[in-house]
């Protein structure tokens, strides 16, 4: 795919880059832009090479938000019809391997129920979020009243929901809607911790991953029972029978995933 408004890299250590590039409209995420997302994502979870993903934006922006311009020509009966968000997001919602988001600036609406796809958030200090809808007449609608909730709690959640309010990254950081805020660049950050993920095995990044989104979105007795099928899954794994030699002979473990 020959991309406008994404720019995709791919590092040597197993880590892919996506970076949102459409800065004349703050990132605002129109079909186009979404599309590549997508696609991008698709394509680092089929290439074996790559463990990890990192999703940026631009140093004043993450992403404003669905792209009011588009928004404004859709009705009821098309967006209902054609399944508008429901079909552009499944690749964010169901992607394979770990995406970190790293925030600079705004990461408003979409922009910021995009960060709350990602596996981990993490972000700089001009970070803001918010989902400012309520002020263009509509509401969050890829999971922002959702996820939010869940990530921050109902009361701040209405609070920001309601009200368009928006807070900067302290306030994001104490909610627990980032894990980090980094006072250097927040993209090679989000890097370093991809990295990371590449060197652990493969299969069992994807256990823990899919373990964790049981947490998240089962009740806790569905989630303590498939954590436990999962960690049985493990010691079926020559990478552990090789990590816990590692640990035991004082080396590095050598994965084969
Ligand atoms: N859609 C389309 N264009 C956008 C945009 C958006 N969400 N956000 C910013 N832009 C464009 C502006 O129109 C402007 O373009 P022009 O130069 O061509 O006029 C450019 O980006 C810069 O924007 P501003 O001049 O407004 O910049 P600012 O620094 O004064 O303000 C801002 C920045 C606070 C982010 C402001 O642009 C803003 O409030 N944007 C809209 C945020 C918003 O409402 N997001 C929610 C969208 S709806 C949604 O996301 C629904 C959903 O859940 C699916």
């Amino acid at each position: 795919m020959n991309y406008k408004n994404i720019i995709v890299e791919e590092l040597d250590n197993g880590v892919g880059i996506i970076t949102l590039n459409r800065p004349e409209a703050y990132n605002a995420i129109n079909n186009a832009l979404l599309a590549e997302v997508s696609n991008a994502i698709k394509d680092f979870d089929a290439n074996p090479d790559i463990a990890a993903v990192v999703l940026t934006g631009g140093e004043k922006v993450f992403a404003a938000g669905a792209d009011i311009k588009e928004l404004a020509e859709l009705d009821f009966a098309s967006a209902y019809q054609n399944e508008f968000i429901k079909k552009e997001w499944y690749a964010l919602e169901h992607h394979i391997k770990p995406i970190i988001a790293a925030i600079s600036g705004y990461a408003l609406g979409g922009g910021c129920e995009m960060a709350l796809l990602c596996d981990i958030a993490i972000c700089d200090k001009s970070a803001k979020f918010g989902q400012p809808e309520v002020k263009i007449g509509t509401m969050p609608g890829a999971g922002g009243t959702q996820r939010l909730t869940k990530a921050i709690g109902k009361s701040k959640a209405m609070h920001l929901c309601l009200t368009g309010d928006i807070i900067d990254a302290e306030e994001a950081a104490s909610f627990k809607l980032v894990s980090q805020i980094v006072d250097h660049d927040v993209k090679s950050e989000a890097i370093k911790i991809a990295q990371k993920i590449a060197k652990m095995s493969k299969p069992v990044v994807r256990l823990i991953k899919e373990s964790i989104n049981n947490a998240y979105e089962s009740n806790l007795q569905a989630g303590l029972a498939a954590e436990r099928q999962s960690f049985y899954t493990t010691l079926a794994l020559e990478d552990r029978i090789e990590g816990m030699e590692a640990f035991i002979q004082k080396r590095p473990p050598n994965f084969k995933n």
